[in-house]
């Protein structure tokens, strides 16, 4: 997309730490103050959607006007929804900065911010006019931050790619120093494989559900520990590693390939503890999950590295039995 097909006015959302580190590299792109919002996760909330009301309200941002988010996911979620619903929807182009957004929040088009009850829970749908995604900007990426990310990549290789996730096992090194060349490989193909699935499923109804391979018990247990242990990509990789013990029990999935992706996660660097939670908050925690749908958990079973399916007769035993393999109490 060349800068001059954006609509005229582009107000750029970021928070204070992704601007000081990279605010010069949009200096030019407009002339508006950029709308900076608390840096966090517990600011991603109505409050701060109102600050950039606020602040486009004060500047007179009329419908010829698009909001640039530059950020992690938490900027691209929040200035989305302002961008949804400003004006009844103006376009926002989406500049992730963190792994995570470029792989997997910057695509797709959900758009939202928690609510006090539940994460994410007040959204839209609305997709960004463009996703700009530079692998240069995750060189001053934190490198817990970056390897948080980069669990969601290997889970596109689980679910979608073979090649992928060989991939990530021969270049970790190298993908660790952020060789750009590198990145930006691994990058493309992931939202290659999100946008496809986005494609043919906006709203998750069937083929979007590969995408929460691993986040049953991901999200369960980022709950359980009231989001403060994990980031989430961490709490997706133990989820990844449950779901390969529930498949290999049921003899949905090879034991090489459990161990590959074992192999893979270790090397990776290590993950926060999980003996002293147990297997019974994990189910509990899952019954209360968005994913259960009329009482039903859709569950996504990997077949083999680069294949899925969903399964809707996992049991609370299968889950428990897979909570212990990777390490929690009975
Ligand atoms: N919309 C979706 O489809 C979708 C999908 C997955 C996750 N999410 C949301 O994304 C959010 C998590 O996003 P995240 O992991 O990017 O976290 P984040 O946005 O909080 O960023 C993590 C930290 O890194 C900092 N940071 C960002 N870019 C940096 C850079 N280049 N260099 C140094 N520091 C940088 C941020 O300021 C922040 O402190 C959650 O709110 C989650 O719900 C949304
Ligand atoms: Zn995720």
């Amino acid at each position: 997309m060349q800068r001059d097909q954006l609509p005229r006015r582009r107000f750029v959302v970021s928070n204070p730490t992704v601007w000081r580190l990279h605010g010069e590299a949009f200096g030019n792109l407009t002339r508006e103050e950029p709308i900076l919002i608390p840096d966090g996760e517990r600011f991603k909330q109505v409050p701060t959607v109102g600050r950039i009301y606020d602040a486009l309200i004060r500047a007179s941002a009329d419908r010829a006007t698009t909001i640039v988010a530059v950020g992690g996911g938490v900027v691209g979620d929040i200035a989305g929804f302002a961008a949804a619903t400003y004006l009844r929807g103006v376009p926002v182009v989406q500049v992730p900065t963190t792994l995570l957004a470029q792989v997997d929040s910057a695509i797709g088009g959900k758009v939202g911010v928690n609510h006090a009850l539940g994460k994410n829970l007040i959204g839209a749908f609305h997709q960004p006019l463009a996703v700009v995604a530079d692998p240069d900007l995750l060189a001053t990426l934190p490198r817990r931050e970056f390897r948080a990310g980069l669990y969601e990549v290997v889970k596109y290789g689980v679910i979608a790619s073979r090649p992928l996730f060989d991939r990530l096992v021969a270049d970790l090194p190298a993908i660790f120093n952020r060789d750009p060349a590198l990145l930006a490989a691994i990058i493309g193909e992931s939202c290659q494989i999100k946008a496809t699935v986005v494609e043919v499923d906006e709203r998750e109804t069937g083929p979007r559900r590969a995408l929460n391979f691993g986040h049953t018990i991901g999200h369960a247990l980022e709950a359980i520990t009231k989001y403060k242990r994990f980031r989430h990509g961490e709490a997706v990789a133990y989820g990844m590693l449950a779901a390969a013990e529930l498949g290999l029990a049921r003899g949905a999935f090879p034991e090489k390939d459990r161990d590959a992706l074992r192999a893979l996660i270790v090397k990776m660097g290590p993950l926060p503890a999980v003996a002293d939670l147990s297997a019974g908050q994990v189910v509990e925690a899952i019954g209360r999950d968005k994913k259960v749908v009329d009482g039903r958990l859709h569950y996504v079973l990997a077949t083999a590295i680069g294949q899925t399916t969903t399964v809707t007769d996992v049991t609370s035993d299968e889950l428990a039995q897979a909570a212990q393999a990777i390490g929690l109490q009975a």
